[in-house]
């Protein structure tokens, strides 16, 4: 192992505890990364030291110091993301959150209603524009899935005149791989719409995303990288944030308010403060640069590097068992962080399997995740109703995969009786 990544290792007390006297091994790092111990620490002293509101609300210089320090976040999160500028970025509780606000202020016009989803979008893209075509507000139109990846071609077809928008996956959390971020871009600039690139199971182990690849508009979520929960952030380009309509408004978003003949009316700050209403999560996002500053010490390349290896080894152990199906080619799944499999074996239940990794293996508690994923649009098209999905971060070694696949062959061995 690298050394900057065995370093990097420590930063998980996590992988220290024991569960009930069993030792984890963690592989559900696409549900939640484990947490960093100095985003906790840049967390809690931003809490316990300044612990104000920032905002332009109160002029005394804590919340001077406060602002300033969410200013910082501000600048480190637009340059993990790639964003040009600091306006560009709108901090958020996650992907989730971020796409239920693009959904939801989105110019969307009579001529220019339709938008078009790749069918790897987890529910938090998905669900946010299926309810807006349910109420008739838009049309929405899903794009074909080929060899467990996006048919680009058949999402090209899709794109036309009426298209505001499409949202991409940068990195399916079922089917594992990268999608072509850039190739969708430039399907979706040419017919004269937006692209949303949903970088959560990209940006953990790339850096950045959508942004670097054309998007207009990209998010990501702390906790995936080993933030703190219910932060994260959304790049919007200038071009767009200046036509969003901001769904939620409140205090911070306001620049006067007028009464005349017994009328209210309200003005409102444009770009990203028109989007940040109420106190912020100060202290979270004290703790999403913290995590971002050593990330990037670790290194992206040496991160990308190691979790690369980590796929290939286990496609490898995976690819020898015969009564499991690896989903998904090679050639794409080690440019991602997961691998699905689907048994092939009568009798096997995913969700026995699971409940036998948490309890039966001595001295173990094996993580994985099973079930659908929140990607059901991706079940839809592929016909797998479930899979079981191990996913890696930089702190994983072979050891998990050879734990988890040892596994894996207790519980088939008990199935076929031996
Ligand atoms: C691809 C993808 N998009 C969006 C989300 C939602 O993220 P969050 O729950 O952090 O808002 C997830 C979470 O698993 C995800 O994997």
């Amino acid at each position: 192992m690298n050394q900057k990544i065995a370093a990097f290792r420590k930063e998980f007390p996590t992988l220290e505890e024991k569960f009930d006297g069993r030792k984890l091994v963690y592989l559900d790092s696409a549900c939640t990364v484990l947490k960093m111990k100095c985003a906790a620490q840049a967390q809690s002293r931003h809490m316990l030291l300044l612990g104000g509101c920032g905002g332009k609300r109160s002029m005394h210089s804590l919340a001077a110091a406060m602002e300033e320090d969410f200013y910082a976040a501000r600048s480190r999160v637009a340059a993990f993301m790639g964003a040009p500028s600091p306006e560009e970025v709108i901090f958020t509780a996650g992907v989730t959150d971020a796409a239920n606000l693009l959904a939801n202020s989105f110019p969307f016009t009579p001529g220019r209603n339709e938008v078009v989803l790749s069918p790897l979008e987890h529910n938090a893209v998905f669900l946010p524009f299926e309810r807006l075509a349910a109420a008739g507000r838009i049309k929405l139109r899903v794009a074909p899935l080929k060899d467990f990846k996006i048919d680009m071609a058949g999402l090209g077809k899709l794109i036309g005149p009426r298209t505001a928008l499409v949202c991409v996956t940068h990195a399916s959390n079922i089917f594992g791989g990268c999608e072509d971020a850039a190739a969708a871009a430039e399907l979706a600039h040419q017919a004269g719409a937006f692209l949303f690139v949903d970088d959560a199971q990209y940006a953990p182990t790339h850096g950045g995303g959508g942004a670097r690849f054309g998007a207009d508009a990209s998010a990501f979520s702390g906790h995936k990288i080993g933030a703190p929960f219910f932060t994260g952030g959304l790049f919007v380009k200038h071009g767009l944030l200046e036509k969003l309509r901001p769904w939620r408004v409140g205090g911070g978003t306001v620049e006067s308010v007028a009464v005349s003949g017994g009328r209210y009316s309200a003005t409102y700050l444009g770009g990203r403060q028109g989007f940040e209403a109420g106190v912020q999560n100060y202290s979270g996002a004290a703790g999403l640069a913290a995590a971002i500053g050593r990330l990037d010490r670790a290194g992206f390349d040496n991160i990308r590097d190691h979790v690369s290896g980590l796929v290939a080894d286990a496609l490898e152990k995976l690819e020898a068992v015969k009564e499991v199906r690896v989903l998904g080619r090679r050639e794409d799944l080690v440019d991602g962080s997961l691998i699905s499999i689907a048994p092939l074996k009568k009798g096997f239940s995913v969700p026995d399997f699971n409940l036998f990794l948490g309890q039966q293996i001595k001295g173990r508690l094996i993580a994985v995740r099973t079930g659908r994923h929140c990607a059901d649009l991706a079940c839809l098209a592929s016909g797998y109703k479930e899979t079981i999905r191990i996913s890696f971060f930089a702190y994983n070694t072979t050891e998990d995969t050879d734990i988890f696949v040892a596994a894996l062959k207790k519980y088939l061995a008990l199935l076929n009786g031996r």
